[in-house]
């Protein structure tokens, strides 16, 4: 296995009694990106961290987390991890400082050290006015930045996040994923994340999975995951029907819209595709006064690759 992925796993399997909750997970994540695991619920996401994170075992499989075995070497993993759950982790009745100070104790961190860490992220994370008030009193987002927070005073290189935005208002999100984004492009921190929503993993995941079935039934940047589905198309406009209907002759398999002298050819947006397309036109001496590719989106994909028992999707 290759030390240059953050999180590199194979044929990792996991059941519950009679339940198969995992039919062999593959994963190769990355240093310094963010990867999104994304499943409705009871896809088994959790179940993945839990494996990854060497709070459960897995059946069968392996998996390397910042380089190290995550059974053979787990106190390693540990230490390079850091993982928020879907509930915030905090204590209520501590000041938000007082929470950071607890982690840096866990962390055996000298005193000096673990107030300067603490101070450090108060201010990333904008809690310095904060600091001194207990959770209790947070918003939902200041305890799930808090949470964050908390996960890095051990200075971890792999950071696990799980559902880290579900019930927070549309705000308080956005301002997450930037905290999130920040710590990828500032220090190379590597995040595997959970989520049910697309736009989260569309707005913040370099590389996507989307779990269904215990499996992953597709797997690429979220362009890549939205050519892949039926429903892209290239769409052709012509200046009359008799140009319509010619061009519906060389494109056999095309769907045509002729209120709108159009002709939609099944297939993606990739250059080649594209390039072919206007091959065939030229040799049949026609002009199109206008092309457009259409992608479904994130939203189109994950219905198509959810609603029933999916086949795994071929890979590009
Ligand atoms: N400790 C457990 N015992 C029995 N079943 C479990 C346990 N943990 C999870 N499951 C089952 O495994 C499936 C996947 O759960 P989970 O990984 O939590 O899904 P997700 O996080 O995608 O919502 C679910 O059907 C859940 O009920
Ligand atoms: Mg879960």
């Amino acid at each position: 296995m290759s030390a240059m992925h953050a999180i590199h796993a194979e044929g990792l399997r996991k059941s519950y009694g009679e339940k198969l909750v995992l039919d062999g997970i593959g994963l190769r994540i990355p240093e310094a990106s963010v990867f999104a695991l994304l499943g409705p619920n009871g896809a088994g996401k959790t179940t993945a961290v839990q494996i990854l994170s060497t709070l459960i075992g897995a059946d069968g499989g392996e998996a390397r987390v910042a380089g190290y075995d995550v059974v053979r070497q787990a106190d390693d993993v540990r230490r390079s991890i850091g993982v928020t759950g879907q509930f915030a982790a905090v204590d209520g009745l501590l000041t938000a400082e007082e929470n950071l100070l607890l982690m840096a104790d866990l962390h055996h961190l000298p005193r000096r050290e673990g107030k300067r860490r603490a101070a450090d992220l108060l201010e990333r994370f904008d809690l310095t006015p904060d600091a001194k008030k207990t959770v209790s009193s947070f918003s939902g987002g200041m305890r799930r930045k808090l949470d964050l927070a908390m996960t890095l005073v051990g200075e971890p290189r792999v950071i696990f996040l799980d559902e880290p935005t579900t019930g927070l208002d549309p705000r308080s999100r956005r301002m997450l994923w930037e905290l999130i984004r920040g710590l990828v492009e500032d220090r190379g921190i590597t995040i595997f994340l959970t989520t049910q929503y697309l736009d989260e993993a569309d707005q913040l995941a370099d590389r996507i999975a989307v779990l269904n079935g215990g499996r992953i039934v597709a797997e690429g940047t979220s362009e890549e995951l939205k050519r892949r589905i039926p429903g892209s198309h290239i769409r052709l406009r012509f200046g009359g029907e008799d140009q319509l209907d010619a061009a519906a002759r060389v494109f056999d398999v095309a769907q045509r819209d002729p209120e709108n002298l159009a002709l939609n050819i099944p297939g993606d947006g990739t250059p080649g595709t594209v390039r072919a397309v206007l091959d065939l036109l030229d040799a049949a001496r026609l002009e199109a006064e206008s092309l457009t590719v259409h992608t479904p989106d994130l939203d189109d994909v994950f219905l198509a690759l959810t609603e029933k028992p999916q086949q795994p999707v071929p890979a590009l």
